[in-house]
């Protein structure tokens, strides 16, 4: 007899197709950011399930055909997208970066009144159809969109954290690459902090195989330093706005490192990254303020925050950068 449809002509049913259980993440934004953090996720083979979100239909289906049509390359994953958050119910991380994006030599903090608007409609419908997710915020200024975050999610502080500097530390250790001719991978420094123009860089931890270069160059980050190794932290700041200036918006940098902070709480990796995370009660600090700090990611959020040993001048440079963000973050209405 023939078959009623080719399906039926070419397989015997064992038993009905159900769902597998979800390594599900969502995208909310699906921008220039956005699409490198789904495509470099995609890309980590860590998703069963990626979920596109954003408010403009045509770019956002356009988007979910683009990377389908990839899908013969890569590991087995399923892309969905829509304008409705329920399309995101039970997802494990949830990236968020959505928002305006930072125009050509706009500072991070004038976006914040336009992106917490942005928020208020985004962070209570994810919490809504995932209330188990880790949240992980991407748009800028970020460390105020991860206390904002916070805020409108309730969600515990170890499942609310923000991208931070971790870009910030990639950018130094890639400059640092190049003045020594290592690759950046083998350049360790971190850059702390806000991210953004008040960053600190912990010049007394920067070292190449356990060898500080405090302990070579005792001048290091200061001004005395003939070297002057305080523009590789100058380069890191002005990185971002040079990007934007030569191609309009940053991208695949970002992407990476979000993709490899979720591989990170998907693997239950335990690495250390610098991510903005609420830094109560560290390096002197008394209030809710989200700024980035070397942190321990588990498959549930951050577990630890490490204590560094900053010098007492770093120490000053993060206070500053404490009372910025937390000035900011007071003059909220939330
Ligand atoms: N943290 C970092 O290190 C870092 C690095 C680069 C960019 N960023 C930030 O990421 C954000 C996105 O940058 P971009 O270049 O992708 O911008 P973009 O303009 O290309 O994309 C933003 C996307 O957000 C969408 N959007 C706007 N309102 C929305 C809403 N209410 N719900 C869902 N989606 C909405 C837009 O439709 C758009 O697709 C910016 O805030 C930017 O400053 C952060």
């Amino acid at each position: 007899m023939a078959a009623s449809s080719t399906s039926e002509g070419l397989f015997h049913e064992v038993a009905a197709s159900y769902e597998t259980p979800h390594a599900k993440i969502t995208v909310v934004g699906v921008g220039q950011v956005g699409m490198a953090c789904a495509y470099s996720i995609l890309l980590q083979n860590v998703a069963s399930e990626i979920c596109l979100v954003d408010v403009v239909e045509d770019k956002l289906k356009g988007e979910m055909m683009d990377l389908q049509h990839g899908l013969a390359f890569t590991r087995h994953c399923v892309i969905k997208a829509d304008t409705d958050y329920a399309i995101t119910a039970d997802s494990r991380i949830c990236v968020v970066t959505a928002g305006a994006r930072q125009r050509e030599g706009e500072s991070r903090l004038s976006l914040v009144e336009r992106n917490v608007e942005i928020f208020r409609g985004i962070i209570p419908k994810l919490v809504k159809y995932s209330p188990n997710t880790v949240l992980l915020i991407v748009s800028n200024p970020v460390d105020i969109m991860t206390y904002v975050s916070w805020k409108l999610s309730g969600l515990p502080q170890e499942r609310v954290f923000g991208s931070g500097t971790n870009l910030d530390s990639a950018r130094f250790r890639f400059i640092m690459s190049q003045r020594l001719n290592i690759a950046p991978t083998s350049c360790h420094g971190w850059i702390i902090g806000e991210h953004g123009d008040s960053s600190v860089a912990v010049w007394s931890g920067v070292n190449v195989a356990g060898v500080t270069l405090t302990d070579v160059n005792p001048d290091i980050g200061s001004d005395k330093d003939k070297e002057k190794w305080t523009e590789v932290h100058r380069q890191v700041i002005d990185s971002a706005y040079e990007v934007i200036k030569l191609k309009g918006y940053t991208s695949w940098a970002i992407g990476m490192s979000v993709a490899t902070i979720v591989q990170s709480i998907m693997r239950n990796s335990r690495n250390v990254y610098a991510l903005s995370v609420n830094v109560k009660g560290l390096h002197d600090i008394d209030g809710d303020v989200y700024l980035s700090l070397p942190s321990v990611l588990g498959e549930k959020g951050i577990t630890h925050i490490v204590k560094q040993l900053l010098t007492p001048a770093e120490k000053e440079k993060l206070e500053k950068s404490v009372k910025q963000l937390s000035d900011l973050q007071k003059s909220l209405k939330l």
